[in-house]
């Protein structure tokens, strides 16, 4: 049993993808993802990089094919180029089919390159805005010159750019084809996220009111292009359609009106090494006590398997009949989405 290669749930999904939250810190406060005084962890708490190594290698031994470095934002863990290197080995050896991030975008000036340079093909970029004001509002801290900047060097180095859009109601309807115009002529992707009901603790964390059912986005899309459904998958949970108009593709991420769980192939690991096997679920696996107790990699391969073999079906986020279901007091930025 222990020498098997692959993980498999117990709904027969393989287990492919790893998300991997470098730091639960960022230089934005996203409304939707953190207060404005969140507290940070202790140093102490976050695996170091060589943990972090030794860990994400044990999932790409056990068949992960798809690693994505998120955050809080991956790119202001200090010493994280280390780890992109470190990680860029599996690549080479043919191990990993994609290392990627999604990152705010404000430190890509400075890191696009070298991230380029360690096989790193493509970047996620959270912007739910073209609109400077709006931009604040929504981020707090965000300077969107910074972010402008920072997408522009990734293309110059040849990075593929898709942009994430969180679809709020009143603050970033009236710019869906805006920013659909806007990648087109930059030639992006955009995907579209559905607000999902986590950091309760926040107030208006329960985001009832800014909930935009994709469905209704994509109906309104469609009154000024043209919208051709294609079977494109990067292995994430979008669905994709062509902007006819624009050739580029357009993804809609819908956890609330339809749910994608049945074709789940991932689990989140957090900076302080507890693996979450669904995002909208409380269970997690310590990993870092069987990490820091033992050097015995098979152990820690016992200890990923045995979590795996705990993956729930799904998660049970609802906005449906004007309550709100299924929320989590978890912050997104404690698994990095
Ligand atoms: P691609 O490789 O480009 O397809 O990336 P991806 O869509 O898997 O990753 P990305 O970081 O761009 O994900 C965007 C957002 O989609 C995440 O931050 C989450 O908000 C949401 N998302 C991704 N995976 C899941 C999931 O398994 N469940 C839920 N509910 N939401 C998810
Ligand atoms: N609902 C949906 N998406 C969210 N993100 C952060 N918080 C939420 C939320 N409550 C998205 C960000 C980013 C990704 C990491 O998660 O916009 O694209
Ligand atoms: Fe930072 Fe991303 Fe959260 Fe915004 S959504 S506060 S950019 S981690």
């Amino acid at each position: 049993m222990q020498d098997l290669p692959n993980l498999v749930d117990p709904f027969a999904r393989a287990i492919t993808y790893l998300r991997v939250s470098v730091t639960d810190r960022c230089d934005f406060r996203c409304v939707y993802c953190m207060s404005e005084n969140m507290t940070f962890l202790p140093k102490n708490d976050l695996l170091t990089l060589e943990e972090l190594d030794r860990l994400c290698s044990r999932f790409v031994d056990l068949g992960v094919r798809k690693l994505r470095i998120t955050g809080g934002e991956p790119l202001v863990r200090k010493g994280i180029m280390q780890f992109f290197e470190a990680m860029s080995r599996h690549l080479a050896s043919g191990a990993l089919d994609e290392l990627t991030l999604t990152t705010n975008g404000s430190q890509l000036r400075r890191f696009a390159k070298p991230l380029a340079d360690c096989g790193v093909r493509r970047v996620n970029v959270s912007l739910d805005t073209l609109d400077e004001q709006k931009f604040r509002d929504i981020t707090r801290w965000g300077r969107f010159a910074q972010v402008m900047d920072g997408i522009d060097a990734a293309q110059e180095a040849g990075l593929k750019v898709k942009l994430n859009a969180v679809a709020l109601k009143g603050t970033n309807d009236d710019e869906a084809h805006r920013m659909v115009e806007w990648c087109g002529q930059r030639g992006f992707d955009l995907t579209f996220i559905e607000v999902m009901p986590m950091g309760e603790d926040m107030g208006d964390g329960l985001r009832l009111d800014q909930y935009w059912d994709l469905k209704d986005v994509r109906r309104h899309l469609e009154t000024r292009w043209t919208l051709t459904d294609i079977p494109y998958s990067t292995g994430g949970p979008a669905r994709y359609v062509r902007v006819e108009e624009t050739g580029q593709k357009i993804g809609f991420i819908t956890p609330l009106s339809h749910n994608f769980c049945e074709s789940c192939n991932r689990v989140r690991l957090t900076c302080t090494g507890q693996l979450f096997m669904c995002l909208g679920q409380e269970d997690e696996a310590d990993l870092r006590r069987v990490l820091r107790e033992s050097g015995d990699d098979r152990l820690l391969d016992q200890a990923i398997r045995a979590a795996i073999a705990r993956k729930p079906k799904g998660h049970d986020f609802d906005y449906s009949r004007q309550t709100v279901g299924g929320t989590m007091t978890r912050h997104m930025s404690h698994t990095g989405g």
